[in-house]
């Protein structure tokens, strides 16, 4: 079941939406060589709980920490601890709070320093596939064409999507119906309807599509060894058009797919 919520509920989500966006804009100007991802967890935490809100993933399903950094080669749900980022590497970092009782959940990757051209066109596709699904997150259109957009947005250019985790509907629970795969169907699937709100995360390889899960029953890594990006939104589909509420300004959602749009993701190590 598909819970619609009112604009009231939006305003509340897009609340629980800005904290996120803030500690992800703060976490992605500490991400540098020698920072632990034990280190930006407890940052996390306490920028989470200073603005009143909950960490949402701490204790989900028993998940240990605030935030999950997802390293390199690994794609979604890395658990925070002793390694050290190294020039070079890559950094997905997924947040979310609970505020007022709803949740926000967005994802940036990160660049550690200097990437290469190769990670760093991943990384800019991935961001882009993102804001291709948002575009589609319109009245008149149905779930296939916001997951087909991340499809078709990535894999004419070598990547694959990872099959095995999905976006989702968020509100009161992190994850509520619907599913939002990474790939799909244009015109097909439920007609969107004013009122839901999504959370949509591309999670893309440079390599293979298969992944799997480390014994510590979380890391998702690639098969194949080669990396992943990952990037998220919380988004509101209304009568007015897509509105990412994981922002830390105002501004509407100004339609320019990866381009200059005011929404806390343009973060200076990005592109
Ligand atoms: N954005 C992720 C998701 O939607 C984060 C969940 S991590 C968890 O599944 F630890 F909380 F599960
Ligand atoms: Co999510």
């Amino acid at each position: 079941m598909i819970i619609r919520k009112s604009r009231a509920e939006i305003e509340k989500m897009r609340s629980a939406g800005r904290i996120v966006a803030q500690v992800l804009a703060k976490l992605s100007y500490m991400v540098e060589p020698g920072v632990t991802t034990r280190y930006l967890d407890t940052e996390a935490e306490r920028m989470i709980r200073d603005a009143g809100a909950i960490p949402t993933f701490k204790g989900y399903r028993g998940y240990p920490a605030s935030i999950c950094t997802s390293v390199n080669d690994e794609v979604v749900h890395g658990i925070p601890g002793e390694r050290q980022l190294r020039e070079g590497d890559i950094i997905g970092i997924d947040c979310g709070a609970t505020y007022q009782g709803y949740v926000g959940d967005s994802a940036v990757t990160v660049a550690v320093g200097r990437v290469s051209e190769e990670v760093t066109r991943l990384m800019d596709a991935t961001r882009r596939s993102l804001y291709a699904a948002i575009e589609k997150c319109r009245i008149g259109n149905r779930l296939g064409d916001v997951c087909n957009a991340v499809q078709a947005y990535v894999e004419p250019l070598g990547y694959s999507i990872v099959q095995n985790f999905c976006g989702h509907g968020i509100g009161r629970a992190m994850h509520e119906d619907p599913q939002v795969p990474n790939y799909g169907e244009p015109g097909k699937g439920k007609a969107l309807r004013t009122g839901w709100v999504l959370a949509i995360e591309p999670m893309v390889n440079l390599g293979r599509h298969d992944v799997k899960i480390l014994p510590d029953g979380w890391t998702v890594i690639t098969l194949d060894g080669r990396p992943s990006a990952h990037f998220e939104h919380t988004v509101a589909i209304t009568e007015n058009g897509p509105q990412i509420l994981t922002s830390f300004d105002d501004a509407p959602y100004d339609g320019t797919a990866g381009g200059v749009i005011k929404s806390g993701t343009q973060f200076s190590r990005l592109s």
